[in-house]
């Protein structure tokens, strides 16, 4: 049968899964050297973060936060002292396929239009507040306050934007609207930008200090990790016996790109969805593990398997199950704990699908190996960098602050990547802690941070 052939090549096993980690291990470095970072896939891009809350950190903020499923405009109060606490007001905003398509500057004017929106509606505008910019994407840091973006992923393809700085690209974007709105409009304010993992670290490490690591499992999938200066060849050397750290953005999603080192694990489906991917050949690692692709490996192999006769009686020629681009929810809801066959069928009669038991089974187990398989990839690179992390700092139970859809709420993806964490490397003791509320939060913690350390730099000694 075509369809247990199909099971088989989406297992990975024990040992093959610890040699990964090895081989994602010796990526890590190369793209931390100065003289291999060129030719590296996995680019180690350093964020100029060196330093996470510390509870002394006040003031409001706004955070934009772009790259996940939407946009979000956030407002966040931060206070210190007796009454330590962070206060959250936040608003979704779609973005559409054709801004995703189109210009920069159309995208930029749509983020700085929701902006301006989200303040009309507080009656906040145009006194602008210092603003976090999580942008989800891999930029290069020349300084923290001037980011490049080096390439787009996720389906975004924006023109004009690869090789600008996204920092000046959002103010030359704010100053377009404010200018003409507000009086004496003068814009001031720097934006500080960070990954969504940066985010995501430092909003987790704000309320458990031992998170040292920031995961993301969701329309993509990335880490950032705190790594030794003085071993992050790409920045001004470090005096070797300092022991300060920067966090670096690994942009792990590259793992296998040029290395080859998944060829040996990659299914027939999963060259498709990439060469069908408008990034080809690019983040190879990623496309087997997030949510933009996993609902669309499991509609590959459907098609395939009814085209065999092996699934389905019968499919709506207007179903879209026969057209790209499948959302992982699928996955989720056929595998949703209390979905009996019945249910199911249900549901897929809303695809216009005919399914017998049989084919509810068969489903059930195509979801449950591409999901398996995307949370066992996972764990290979928690394990990698979590030995990094212990091999540097010696601490051997590491945190790990995680957000994303695929993590938050698939039904077996975060059960299957802790146990298999736990399971490759049983000397660590590797903990998770989901994200409150979004990487927002910690871009607007960055640039309180950020704020604490200009404000003690510009004290006077006798301050
Ligand atoms: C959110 C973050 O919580 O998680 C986003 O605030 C991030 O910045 C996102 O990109 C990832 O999730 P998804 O599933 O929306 O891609
Ligand atoms: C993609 C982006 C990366 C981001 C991740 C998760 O991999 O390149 O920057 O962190 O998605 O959103």
């Amino acid at each position: 049968m075509k369809a247990d052939e199909i099971i088989k090549s989406f297992e990975i096993s024990d040992d093959k899964l610890t040699q990964l980690i090895a081989m994602m291990g010796h990526e890590l470095e190369k793209g931390l050297d100065k003289a291999t970072n060129d030719e590296a896939e996995i680019k180690m891009l350093p964020s100029y973060v060196t330093s996470t809350p510390d509870g002394t950190e006040e003031g409001d903020y706004l955070a934009l936060d772009l790259g996940g499923t939407n946009f979000r405009v956030l407002l966040v109060k931060i206070s210190s002292g007796n009454d330590v606490k962070i206060e959250m007001d936040n608003q979704l905003y779609p973005i559409s396929n054709e801004l995703m398509t189109g210009t920069g500057t159309q995208l930029f004017d749509h983020l700085v239009k929701c902006l301006w929106d989200f303040l009309v509606q507080r009656d906040m505008m145009c006194q602008l507040l210092p603003i976090g910019f999580t942008f989800s994407f891999p930029t290069k840091h020349l300084g923290i306050k001037k980011t490049i973006l080096v390439s787009w992923t996720k389906g975004y393809t924006a023109s004009g934007v690869v090789g600008e700085d996204i920092g000046a690209l959002l103010n030359d974007a704010i100053n377009r609207r404010f200018k003409i709105r507000c009086l004496n409009f003068d814009l001031k304010i720097m934006s500080t930008v960070v990954n969504d993992t940066v985010g995501t670290m430092v909003s987790c490490a704000y309320d458990h200090h031992d998170t040292c690591m920031g995961l993301i499992v969701g329309t993509g999938t990335n880490m950032c990790y705190m790594e030794l200066q003085k071993n992050i060849g790409t920045i001004d050397d470090g005096d070797p016996n300092d022991g300060s750290e920067m966090c670096i953005n690994t942009e792990w999603g590259a793992f296998g790109d040029n290395s080859g080192a998944l060829d040996s694990v990659k299914t027939f489906y999963d060259e498709i969805v990439d060469s069908e991917s408008p990034n080809k050949g690019q983040h190879v690692y990623e496309k087997m593990i997030s949510g933009m692709y996993m609902g669309e490996i499991v509609r590959r192999i459907i098609v395939d398997l009814h085209k065999d006769k092996e699934l389905f009686e019968s499919i709506d020629p207007n179903s879209v199950l026969l057209s790209c681009g499948l959302s992982t929810a699928f996955v989720s809801q056929v595998l949703h704990p209390g979905f009996d066959t019945t249910q199911i069928q249900q549901y897929l009669t809303g695809f216009g699908v005919k399914a017998n038991e049989n084919d509810c089974n068969l489903l059930k187990r195509i979801c449950e190996v591409v999901s398996s398989r995307a949370a066992h990839l996972c764990a290979v690179g928690v394990v990698a960098v979590a030995k990094r992390i212990a091999q540097n700092r010696g601490t051997k139970a590491p945190t790990v602050g995680v957000d994303g859809s695929v993590y938050r709420r698939h039904p077996t993806f975060k059960k299957i990547l802790l146990s298999k964490t736990k399971q490759l490397a049983p000397d660590l003791d590797i903990s998770f802690e989901l994200s409150t509320d979004g990487s927002g939060r910690g871009a607007a913690l960055v640039a309180a941070v950020e704020s604490r350390l200009q404000h003690l730099q510009t004290k006077s000694p006798v301050e």
